[in-house]
């Protein structure tokens, strides 16, 4: 029998999920003033709490916001946006976790959530609750010394920098329109709070510029300039969206003009992203890391199928799912249907493996090719990698 039970917390509890979860990750609590800032984010009735011994220790916690997924095609379906994830340092493989995440999913099933997705902070914790890599993601730095544009760069159209809290209220106002890829998710309006948190708790000022489109605004970074050495400063670009190709010149003429800015430093951005195709000469820009962006888990496969685009010919693929056996069994999956058959598949995989094609972040031949999916043979495999390939690759872009 577990030695903890779980329930969810009440809002005044949450600060002390906060420092937990703060614990965890071995920082301090939050300050009053910060957690005055912070309380926002947090979504009624969305935080979990693992408590053990009587009346009650809080052990561990996790959360989540209500949110939607853009999938390839364009739909979007409901989607949980876990954060906050941790387990107190003394109490941790003894289940707590396992629990936390069963919890949840009971709970999302009950709200009709179709998938789940997070940022990991470690590769190797949400495989085995049905999580697989949803998107990837690259860091870069940029020598802004050496960085000149190139003389075809679209123009782009006005960049100016707004001031105060109501800054954020732009930026929640234009995201929406600016959400075109696969792996998007919405931004809810306690996403923003915890934004306008982080933005306001470092020592540097944080900026805000918009790209004046044609109509509204098409495109926006958010960035903060630090100093790590004596006498090189460093712009990091915090968060950056485009709909054009005019505002991704637009904001990038802006940044290499930015003054007294050694290098620009891009952290989980996307695999496609043509920063290097600006610039005269394209090894300014360093590529410092491919990593996972996000972790994407199907609490409801056959709604998740049936969302997405496909292409080429039908197939029949079976799932394996035990946290979540409704999820079990086999699928047609094609660009005119999708639906429940019992059919010999082409391909067979787990729902973890599932979510790492079901956006685009890898093939179904790379899966099977490393024993991660089993194929009935090579015209299978051929067939599985168009029927599940994206006209754009998927790309979350916001950090929770
Ligand atoms: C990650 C964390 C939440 C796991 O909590 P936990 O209660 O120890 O997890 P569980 O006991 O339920 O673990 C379930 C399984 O996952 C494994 N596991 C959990 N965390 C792991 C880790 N960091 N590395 C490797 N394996 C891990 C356990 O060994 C266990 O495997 P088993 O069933 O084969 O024994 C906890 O270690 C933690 O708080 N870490 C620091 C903060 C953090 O990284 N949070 C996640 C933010 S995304």
């Amino acid at each position: 029998m577990s030695d903890h039970r779980i329930r969810v917390l009440r809002d005044d509890e949450h600060r002390a999920a906060m420092d937990l979860f703060r614990a965890s990750l071995h920082l301090k609590p939050a300050e009053d003033q910060e957690w005055t800032r912070a309380a926002g984010a947090f979504q009624p009735g969305r935080t979990l709490g693992a408590f053990a011994g009587d009346p009650g220790t809080l052990i561990g916690t996790a959360r989540s916001l209500d949110s939607e997924l853009t999938v390839p095609g364009g739909r979007t379906v409901p989607l949980a946006a876990v954060t906050g994830v941790g387990v107190r340092a003394d109490r941790t493989r003894r289940g707590v976790l396992t629990d936390l995440m069963r919890t949840q999913f009971a709970d999302f099933a009950e709200r009709g959530v179709v998938a789940a997705t997070l940022h990991a902070s470690e590769a190797v914790i949400y495989g085995r609750f049905g999580y697989g890599v949803g998107t990837l993601a690259r860091g870069c730095t940029i020598d802004r010394t050496r960085a000149r544009l190139r003389p075809e760069v679209p123009a782009g159209g006005e960049v100016r920098l707004l001031d105060g809290d109501a800054a954020f209220d732009v930026l929640s106002a234009a995201y929406p329109a600016l959400r075109t890829r696969p792996g998007m998710m919405a931004r809810p309006a306690h996403w923003w709070t915890w934004a306008r948190a982080v933005a306001g708790r470092g020592d540097e000022p944080t900026s805000i510029a918009v790209h004046q489109g044609p109509g509204d605004i098409d495109g926006f970074v958010v960035y903060t300039v630090t100093r790590p050495r004596t006498g090189s400063a460093v712009l990091r670009v915090d968060d950056l969206h485009a709909a054009t190709a005019e505002a991704f010149a637009g904001l990038w003429r802006f940044l290499l003009s930015v003054d007294l800015v050694d290098e620009i430093r891009l952290g989980e951005r996307a695999l496609d992203e043509p920063v290097e195709l600006l610039v005269t000469d394209p090894r300014v820009c360093t590529v410092t890391e491919v990593a996972d962006e996000t972790w994407l888990r199907l609490l409801d496969v056959p709604t998740a199928l049936a969302a997405r685009e496909y292409y080429g010919d039908p197939l029949v693929i079976e799932v394996t799912d035990p946290a979540i056996p409704a999820n079990t069994g086999g699928y047609v999956v094609g660009p005119d249907e999708v639906r429940r058959t019992d059919a010999p598949p082409a391909l067979r995989l787990g729902v973890d493996a599932l979510a790492m094609i079901y956006l685009g972040a890898w093939r179904p031949s790379q899966l099977v090719q490393t024993g991660r999916a089993q194929a009935a043979g090579a015209d299978a495999v051929a067939a599985a990698d168009r029927l599940f390939s994206t006209r754009t690759p998927a790309w979350c872009g916001t950090f929770f």
